[in-house]
């Protein structure tokens, strides 16, 4: 399958993995990339610049297909060395940056002047504009449905898919709610040139994170998410357990006047607990409604091969015999 996404990031496959925290280590994104799609190290898992930079020589240690680094700029307990980041990816010869959260202009020309591809995600058209008017080369619409960080606007992408479509210019790929060939095959039908998945990856064989972690999405429904963190306006969406429902009855006694330091315990500093220790109870991390289309845990190559020969069996066959002569 060719299409513009493919064509800008020199991938065989329209389908990449969205940085994230302690679990977008090199293997993974080396396993994505090996499979012809497009992996990514998130950026800020890497405590130093150096630490980034030893990642990124890692990754390339694993894999001679191209690969990308998501950097985020959400609201952070400590001040992420963002320039520090940005000369890593760049001297690491990375060719793709995937950035997130809050308007990427400050380090955009930087990465631009490298000659490195940047696709923004974002989770509103208004975004999305915003993001192709600095110059951003793609952007990835990311739904209400998603795993992590859906924003306010609460608009699952049905709707926000078709909606880019129909405003932008750059290339743009779906992203939440994206499981298997039916996602990919969907998500192209509404304008998208490509999907991006966070929670599938997860459940993978090389995804280096605790098996209790991949069991329990496994285990998890659609109907097992919840939205927390709404009042301070940083909703995130994760799996529920019993430090989210700590959280959730602080926000609904509280509600505007919820302070981060009143579910801070719940929420800061749990990834490595949970994802390296398997401790999936200690605290809240974020899984996508898609957990209940996730049955396996496959090698990313047999779940891109499986996605890339089942969308094909869709289009040719599914559609094709749908066409009344
Ligand atoms: C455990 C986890 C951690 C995530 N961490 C980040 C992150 O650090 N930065 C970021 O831009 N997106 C992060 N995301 C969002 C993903 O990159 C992706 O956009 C999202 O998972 C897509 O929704 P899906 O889970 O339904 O596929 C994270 C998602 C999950 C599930």
């Amino acid at each position: 399958m060719r299409t513009r996404i493919t064509d800008l990031f020199g991938i065989q496959h329209p389908i990449i993995q969205g940085g994230m925290h302690f679990v977008g280590f090199a293997e993974l994104a080396a396993a994505v990339s090996n499979a012809g799609g497009l992996g990514t190290i998130t950026g800020l898992t890497q405590r130093t610049a150096g630490d980034l930079a030893n990642e990124i020589s890692r990754c390339r240690d694993m894999t001679d297909k191209p690969f990308a680094v998501n950097l985020t700029f959400l609201p952070t307990v400590s001040s992420p060395d963002y320039p520090g980041y940005v000369k890593a990816i760049i001297e690491g010869g990375v060719t793709v940056v995937e950035t997130a959260g809050r308007n990427p202009v400050q380090v955009l020309p930087h990465l631009k002047d490298a000659g490195i591809k940047v696709i923004h995600k974002c989770t509103s058209v208004r975004h999305a504009l915003k993001a192709q008017d600095i110059g951003c080369d793609a952007v990835s619409v990311d739904g209400f449905e998603c795993g992590g960080h859906p924003g306010e606007d609460d608009i699952p992408n049905m709707i926000l898919l078709p909606r880019a479509a129909d405003e932008l210019e750059i290339p743009f790929v779906s992203s939440g709610g994206q499981a298997d060939a039916r996602s990919l095959v969907a998500s192209l039908a509404m304008g998208a040139e490509g999907m991006n998945m966070g929670t599938r990856f997860m459940a993978t064989v090389e995804a280096p994170i605790h098996q209790n972690v991949k069991n329990a999405i496994v285990a998890a429904t659609e109907l097992d998410t919840r939205l927390i963190m709404r009042p301070l306006r940083n909703t995130e969406r994760v799996l529920n357990n019993a430090a989210v429902e700590r959280v959730l009855a602080v926000e609904a006694a509280k509600g505007a006047a919820t302070a981060f330091e009143d579910i801070a315990a719940d929420v800061a500093g749990v990834y490595p607990k949970v994802m390296m220790d398997g401790d999936v109870d200690v605290g809240a991390w974020s899984c996508g409604m898609v957990a209940g289309l996730i049955h396996d845990i496959p090698t990313c190559q047999q779940l891109i091969d499986r996605i890339m020969s089942e969308a094909d069996a869709i289009i040719r066959e599914r559609f094709g015999h749908m066409i009344a002569d």
